[in-house]
């Protein structure tokens, strides 16, 4: 048996073999079946890349029907229960763990680059107390370009490496700066004595105290939410990343590309519209209701389904044990009875089991969020945070990928045949 496809034309009646791959055939390929030697030759059509992969990609695996995702070969759980945030960074974008010298020249140079220029505080009192923080996020990702102009040298490797470390480093102090813009409190300069998520807690919340300490369980959650959110391969967001960048754009406007399309409700949103479903739901009383108003098609259970996990969403499990970790810090978040509730019903109903709906990483987030103080406007920025750690792997194996070129689909033109232009005064 040969690892080949045969296709038969039947417009021409021609045959051809086409080589599979890792279960994969070149669209390139099919180019060659024609009708006539002017023919530009057979497209595949895959609106929303359904069944089209973009790249060869060594960093991260889901497999939806069993309920996996590795980073590099590391099973999330173990990565969740025993790494850190910056380490499994490190892991993203160099392949491998780092040894103990090298963790701590990492950790040593991040945690060297979290101040950022103070020109961009002027950026952000441009902004109203009401701005969204993760379009603020947004737009300055993109305003740290005008600081870094040698990060347009894509090509060099010292200067990636130099960027993705600033980019690594400034993302949670501007972050809890645009959290702090909102409330109309000072903002806090970095405390290099802290760890990254001690850190960044202390960026967000210190008050006058004249030296903030991190709850360690707090700390400790917020670090395994961060390895959890680090990297998820070919979504709307990595995608955009690998997209723009294919042009030779700089890190900055990259990732603000990429974390624009993670602003959008269908992507990063989604945790903050369970949370608003379970206010709207307000009582445990209340969940069969729901569940049926659900089956009627009046609305989705949010938090539920996944368009790859068929079987569990890992992170899901993680996040749900870590809830009541953080529960016994915070007090338990009243929700939870009805989260708890929905899940219970909605996994041994068939409407859900059928279809294989099970909660996904946004069901339980949301909770320990709001536990945690974060307004539900810092979800998705609190998602971006890390992310950008994933969205700089998969940007820097795209550019030194050789089959990559500036990314450019094709289409299929629905639109008009060649017609006359009609001067004004005569339409
Ligand atoms: N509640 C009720 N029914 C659902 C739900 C849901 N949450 N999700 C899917 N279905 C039904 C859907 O109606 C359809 O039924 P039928 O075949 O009878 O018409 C079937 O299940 C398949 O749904 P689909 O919309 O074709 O599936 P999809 O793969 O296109 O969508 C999804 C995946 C995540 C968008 C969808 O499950 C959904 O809208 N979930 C709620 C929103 C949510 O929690 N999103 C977070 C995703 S995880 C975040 C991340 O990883 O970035």
């Amino acid at each position: 048996m040969s690892d080949t496809l045969t296709i038969t034309d039947n417009r021409t009646g021609k045959n051809y073999e086409v080589a599979i791959t890792d279960g994969t055939i070149r669209a390139a390929d099919l180019r060659q079946i024609k009708v006539a030697d002017d023919d530009f030759g057979l497209m595949s059509y895959d609106p929303a890349f359904k069944n089209t992969a973009s790249c060869r990609s060594a960093i991260t695996l889901i497999d939806g029907e069993r309920g996996i995702l590795r980073y590099r070969g590391y099973p999330i759980e173990q990565l969740a229960e025993q790494s850190s945030f910056l380490e499994v960074a490190y892991l993203l974008l160099n392949g491998e763990l780092p040894n103990q010298e090298e963790h701590a020249s990492w950790v040593n140079e991040i945690t060297h680059h979290t101040y950022i220029h103070e020109y961009m505080t002027k950026a952000m009192n441009g902004y109203r107390y009401d701005a969204h923080p993760m379009a603020m996020m947004v737009s300055f990702l993109g305003a740290l370009s005008t600081f870094y102009e040698s990060s347009k040298e894509v090509r060099n490797p010292k200067v990636r490496h130099e960027h993705i470390i600033k980019i690594i480093a400034k993302m949670p102090t501007l972050a809890a700066w645009t959290y702090r813009h909102s409330t109309g409190r000072p903002y806090i300069y970095p405390d290099n004595a802290l760890s990254y998520t001690g850190n960044f807690l202390n960026m967000l919340f210190r008050m006058a105290e004249p030296k903030y300490e991190p709850h360690p369980v707090l700390e400790r959650a917020l670090d395994v939410l961060f390895i959890l959110h680090a990297d998820h391969e070919q979504n709307c967001s990595a995608n955009s990343a690998r997209a723009v960048g294919s042009a030779e754009t700089d890190p900055y406007c990259s990732l603000a590309a990429a974390a624009a399309a993670l602003y959008g409700p269908l992507h990063g949103g989604a945790n903050e519209a369970v949370l608003r479903m379970l206010n709207t739901i307000g009582h445990v009383d209340k969940v069969p209701e729901f569940i049926q108003a659900c089956k009627d098609r009046k609305h989705r259970l949010m938090g539920f389904g996944h368009r790859v996990y068929k079987n569990y969403d890992p992170r899901a499990r993680v996040i749900k044990k870590l809830a009541h970790e953080v529960f016994q810090v915070t007090g338990r978040n009243p929700l939870i009875d009805i989260a708890l509730e929905l899940e219970k019903i909605a996994l041994n109903d068939p409407f859900f089991v059928e279809r294989k709906l099970y909660p996904n990483v946004d069901f339980y987030s949301g909770l320990i969020y709001q536990s945690m103080g974060f307004p539900t406007t810092m979800f998705p920025v609190l998602f971006a945070i890390p992310r950008a750690a994933g969205w700089l792997a998969q940007w820097q194996e795209m550019l030194t990928d050789k089959e990559q070129r500036i990314a450019r689909p094709r289409q299929i033109y629905i639109g008009h045949d060649e017609r006359a232009y009609v001067p004004l005064d005569q339409r």
